[in-house]
């Protein structure tokens, strides 16, 4: 292909892709398969980086991230970003209505709207192209995070049309839908990580995540709702459906209303309806439609007197605290669990919430027998805010914090400085030992879906394992005949389940099978604490073997990317436990991976085999990503700090100085990014390649 022919097809697809993704995010109506839709913007993520000359800021290209945000640069606001005037309280908003047909003595229009519950942005368009997206911070100057923001599928990064100004701001709501931050929060927990509390603090950490890559894969939406500055048109929703036609998402929840029983009408059936949508609002914003009445009503310092937002109250209801239960999850962490009068809230039927740990019983004064407030708030467990005091029973009961294990008695513990209790009793504790094979028979563990929560617990019941080597060991005429009724944790229903001919077959075929996972996720599998999918693969390229693993010391598994004190000192008192030590070796008996395959890392070559790169700055063919995936595609590992160890440090542009002094100091070879793909394209190792300037 031809540089004319590449910037005619660069133009051809970044047209049909943009097209594809304003009907597929804004319009809910994709017209081709995701996989034609990868097949596109792969080929045009192949020309843009063949033909860098026609690379755009707006491609759609720019959707899948990659850029690295160090810090977020301080941008002053053309126009203010001002709060709202808001109320919880009808009467404010009867009160508001009143005021402005006083002050303007003639007939309004109001635009309702719904007040979205996420984290406000103010984009700017220089000739139909996003050009800056700024956070409200404090009004005046927010955070610059245009290029996360440019990751985001239903912001326009070109307009549509021709008709739009030449600068246009434009203000709207990051938000995140429930249904992401459900699944954001569920790999959260795998990882042990803290989970976010609402889908707004998790839309709000993501804007502000570093690597736009990571923001991409947050599935972050955004409505508009509001046009700053002079335009031509006579109405704000003329304003909105302008901006729609340019490509802006505007929610067609949005009603005019001539008067204030219109305007209760529209808040109470949002009120009623709003746990259908797919994302969080907490409230509705009432806005004067003229912009000629909006001029004329002005501005306080803080808001304006055109608008005003009335919030929903967050649902509560009142239900009696009847006990409190513990429970011991996979790592044996207890969780105090408050049994409540059954009833209803938000559309379910509230049995539980959680009280999370001993402090905050203690400082909410919670005793068994109250009436608790019980709130939903953004979260999706409910959780009891208060206690009816003046409804206090005489028999209500201080709460006693469990002193031992609910599941095995083993007394409790409770580390300096932690919240939680936790189960010490690793190897003998039922849950504990269950949750730790059902990590490990998981899908993105072993994969061994011929077994599941039911099934390991009759072959934990009956003895034959007890922990995930045994799995291994088990044959076909231990299992024929076990059966068992039990609650699926789940939905609570009861479930039977019967090893009959078929089920055992396919149980010690799936085992079987497994034996072939690849390292990684057998070093996921085995259930170190702190170390999830990412870092396990992580460690596996590389350490390359869990040999290597159980031979580094603390400094060198934290020379690793990604690992810091708190996984390198898990994975120590891990492999340091003998019965772990035993159960590996066990399972590399029985033919595990613990090792990764050449075929395995698809190598293009072994040229940097045994070499140990620290890659810093910025390059002009890859990104830091790429080059690091480059260094492993040909047989090199990757580090995260320079130490005595290291063989290279691969410098781009604007390398830190605090690397540079660091590998100066230890004498470390710095090179280039040319000298590294003369490394890899030459039969020549290495070691002849000098320094660089
Ligand atoms: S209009 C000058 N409309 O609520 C008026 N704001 O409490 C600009 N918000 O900072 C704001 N939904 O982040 C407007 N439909 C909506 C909204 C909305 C959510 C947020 C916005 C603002 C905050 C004010």
């Amino acid at each position: 292909m031809n540089r004319e022919e590449a910037r005619q097809r660069i133009g051809q697809l970044t047209a049909e892709i943009n097209l594809h993704n304003y009907n597929y995010y804004d319009l809910s109506m994709p017209t081709i398969t995701d996989f034609e839709f990868d097949g596109l913007l792969e080929e045009l993520i192949r020309l843009e980086k063949e033909f860098p000359e026609f690379a755009d800021p707006a491609s759609p290209s720019q959707r899948v991230g990659g850029g690295i945000t160090k810090v977020f640069r301080q941008v002053r606001h053309t126009y203010p970003m001002l709060s709202l005037g808001n109320t919880y309280s009808e009467e404010e908003v009867s009160e508001f209505e009143g005021r402005i047909h006083k002050l303007l003595g003639e007939e309004t229009e109001y635009i309702c709207e719904l007040k979205f519950d996420g984290v406000a942005i103010g984009l700017t368009y220089q000739d139909g192209v996003l050009v800056q997206a700024v956070t409200r911070g404090d009004g005046v100057q927010g955070d610059d995070v245009t290029t996360n923001v440019r990751t985001i599928h239903s912001i326009p990064l070109r307009l549509q049309g021709d008709d739009y100004p030449s600068h246009l701001e434009i203000r709207g709501e990051i938000i995140l839908p429930r249904k992401s931050f459900e699944n954001i929060n569920r790999k959260r927990l795998e990882e042990e990580e803290e989970p976010f509390a609402n889908p707004r603090n998790a839309a709000s950490g993501s804007l502000k995540m570093q690597d736009s890559k990571e923001v991409a894969r947050r599935r972050l939406d955004c409505y508009f709702y509001y046009l700053p500055g002079d335009l031509s048109f006579a109405t704000h929703y003329e304003c909105l459906m302008a901006a729609k036609k340019w490509g802006f998402k505007i929610s067609k929840y949005m009603v005019k209303c001539g008067n204030i029983d219109e305007i209760f009408s529209f808040i109470n059936t949002m009120n009623e309806s709003r746990h259908e949508l797919p994302f969080d609002i907490d409230g509705i914003v009432i806005k004067v439609n003229a912009l000629e009445q909006q001029k004329e009503l002005g501005y306080t310092t803080k808001s304006p007197r055109w608008a005003i937002a009335y919030k929903f109250k967050a649902e509560r209801v009142i239900t009696r605290l009847l006990s409190i239960a513990y429970q011991v999850g996979r790592t044996g962490a207890v969780t105090p669990v408050a049994n409540l009068q059954p009833v209803l809230l938000a559309g379910t039927v509230v049995k539980r919430a959680s009280l999370h740990n001993e402090d905050i019983i203690a400082s909410r004064d919670i005793r068994i027998g109250d009436l608790v407030y019980v709130e939903k708030g953004g979260e999706i467990i409910p959780k009891i805010i208060g206690v009816d005091l003046d409804q206090r029973p005489a028999s209500a009961e201080t709460v006693v914090f469990a002193k031992n294990c609910p599941e095995c008695g083993t007394p409790l513990l409770r580390n300096e400085g932690e919240a939680a209790h936790y189960c010490p009793n690793e190897a003998g504790c039922p849950p504990q030992i269950k949750g730790k094979l059902e990590h490990f028979i998981s899908r993105k563990a072993m994969n061994i879906d011929s077994l599941g929560e039911g099934k390991i617990g009759i072959l934990y019941d009956n003895k034959l394992v007890t922990n995930i080597a045994d799995l291994y060991d088990l044959r076909a005429d231990q299992l024929l005949g076990l059966e068992k009724v039990y609650e699926a944790t789940e939905n609570k229903k009861e479930k039977k389940i019967s090893f009959r001919e078929k089920t055992v077959e396919n149980i010690i075929k799936g085992i079987e099978q497994s034996k072939e996972t690849g390292f990684e996720r057998v070093l996921y599998a085995i259930g170190i604490r702190f170390v999830g999918e990412t870092v396990a693969k992580k460690l596996a390229d590389h350490f390359g073997s869990i040999d290597q693993i159980m031979k580094a010391n603390f400094e060198e598994l934290k020379e690793a990317e990604e690992i810091g004190e708190k996984i390198a000192w898990s994975i120590l008192e891990f492999f340091r436990e003998p019965k772990n030590q035993e159960i590996i070796r066990r399972l590399k008996e029985k033919g595990l991976h613990f090792e990764i395959h050449n075929e395995e890392k698809n190598l293009k070559s072994e040229k940097l085999k045994g070499m140990t790169f620290v890659v810093s700055g910025t390059f002009e063919k890859f990104s830091r990503d790429e080059i690091k995936k480059e260094i492993e595609a040909h047989a090199g590992k990757n580090a995260g700090s320079i130490s005595s160890r290291t063989t290279f440090v691969l410098a781009g542009e604007n390398m830190g100085p605090e690397k540079a002094k660091k590998a100066a100091s230890l004498n470390i070879p710095v090179i280039s990014e040319v000298d590294f793909l003369l490394m890899i394209a030459d039969k020549r190792t290495g070691g002849q390649v000098g320094q660089a300037d």
